[in-house]
């Protein structure tokens, strides 16, 4: 199991700078709409992180052929060779199912197994299947795979009960080839769906409403090939926002969007974080923490909302603020195991069904925890970076899922991290 050790210090002092690499969560589907095409998409800005090489390695299963060259990916499915995600990939990436849509539309057929539960929550898509469904598709769920088949799906009117980001991902891109025209409501706002949305018009989709909450898709009967630049991780960004408001000295983010980040700046700002625009590049951040931390109450939801996948991190940020404050999760129904890791360091947290009651400041000192998921991995990475002394993370795969070389990004800002090499499997 990989395993990352960490000096820190309560005075934490990181200096320079960061590149950010392209969002794990537009890239994916990404390269699931390249199902939608005979003809090769070009990817730029791609994040080297696990969960890349998981989807190429699915859609090199379905029939897909690509080449990696450096962050640029070129990509094409001229024939649809299977038509099954196994397990095997949905188990170690439940983005798989993001491949339903696209198989059905392009093909008529997709057998992908239902992906179970996982560290956050229960993860059902039946918001997923439900759409599909209202646009012809037959969809049975037999010994843990669903089953879908249509002769050619069919536009219709579709309501999602709740933001889902890949529900309304899923839906859109099946609409591209269906008869007709799609309208889907309540969709998800999230910078990832626009970005794809953006990719599939390039493929000659056509798509009204992008990045509002109510879409109108015509059906067409093919789609071609583009070239399209993945948007950064605006996750990853808020990561190292955190790492600076915990930090006193100055950290620059280069390759960002700061509009993607407005929830998450203006709480670091509240809470005395000194956060910058660059005068001449729009795509650059500069941060520094503040002497003293005020604490913030806050609550996740649906973008542009607080994002959930900044729970975890910007908790650890509170515990280091002078006072109490309460962080409610409303997206996932167990997303707190970053907390009893963080317990091991010193925090002071209590977890009442959605909420988490923090209580600062309590300097952390190091100690040996367990990652859980991919955002609770990265909290507890911030939390080393300020505990007294030695922490060491195990199981960092969650990490490397959705992380470029965090390790050696926060090594150039002077941080004492490095990757344990893997213990012989006893
Ligand atoms: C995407 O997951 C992201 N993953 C998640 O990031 C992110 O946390 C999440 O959106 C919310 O922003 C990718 O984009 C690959 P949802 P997704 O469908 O699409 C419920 C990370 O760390 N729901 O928006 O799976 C669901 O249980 C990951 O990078 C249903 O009830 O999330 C959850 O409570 C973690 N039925 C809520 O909706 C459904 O059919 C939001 O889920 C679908 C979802």
């Amino acid at each position: 199991m990989a395993k990352i050790r960490i000096l820190g210090n309560h005075d934490l002092h990181l200096h320079g700078r960061v590149k950010i690499s392209g969002a794990k969560n537009a890239v994916l589907p990404a390269i699931a709409a390249s199902l939608l095409t005979k003809e090769p998409l070009q990817l730029h800005n791609i994040p080297l992180v696990k969960d890349v090489f998981t989807i190429l390695t699915l859609m090199e299963g379905l029939g897909a052929e690509y080449s990696l060259e450096n962050d640029s990916l070129s990509i094409q499915t001229r024939n649809i060779r299977s038509d099954e995600a196994s397990y095997e990939h949905v188990r170690a990436m439940r983005a798989s199912i993001l491949v339903l849509g696209p198989l059905l539309a392009r093909h008529g057929k997709a057998i992908v197994a239902l992906p179970g539960g996982c560290a956050i929550g229960s993860r059902p898509i039946d918001l997923h299947i439900h759409g599909l469904e209202k646009m012809g598709a037959f969809i049975s769920l037999e010994h843990g795979y669903i089953h879908a088949e249509t002769n050619r799906l069919k536009g219709t009117e579709i309501e999602f009960e709740k933001k889902t980001v890949g529900g309304t991902e899923n839906l859109v891109m099946a609409a591209c080839l269906a008869q007709g025209e799609t309208i889907l409501r309540n969709c998800s706002l999230e910078p990832e769906v626009v970005n794809l949305c953006h990719l599939l018009v390039k493929m000659g989709a056509k798509i009204d409403g992008i990045g509002e909450e109510t879409m109108q898709i015509k059906g067409v009967e093919s789609l071609g090939g583009a070239t399209h630049e993945i948007i950064p991780d605006r996750i990853e960004a808020g990561t190292f926002l955190v790492a600076g408001a915990l930090n006193q000295g100055k950290i620059t983010l280069e390759g960002v969007i700061p509009e993607h980040l407005t929830t998450v700046i203006e709480k670091l700002k509240f809470s005395g974080t000194e956060i910058h625009r660059h005068p001449h590049r729009v795509d650059v951040l500069r941060v520094q923490g503040a002497p003293e931390i005020k604490p913030q109450d806050v609550t996740t939801s649906p973008y542009p909302g607080f994002p959930t996948d900044m729970q975890a991190q910007f908790t650890v940020l509170m515990t280091q603020a002078e006072g109490t404050s309460i962080i409610t999760e409303t997206i996932f129904d167990r997303r707190f195991s970053h907390v009893n890791e963080l317990l091991r360091l010193g925090a002071n947290i209590e977890v009442f069904q959605d909420k988490a009651i923090v209580k600062g400041k309590t300097p952390l000192s190091g100690a040996e925890v367990i990652a859980s998921d991919l955002r609770a991995s990265a909290s507890l990475v911030l939390a080393g970076l300020i505990a007294n002394g030695e922490t060491i993370i195990n199981d960092m795969e969650h990490l490397d899922r959705g992380y470029e070389k965090i390790e050696e990004k926060l090594k150039t800002l002077g941080a004492h991290i490095e990757r344990l090499p893997e213990e012989e499997s006893s």
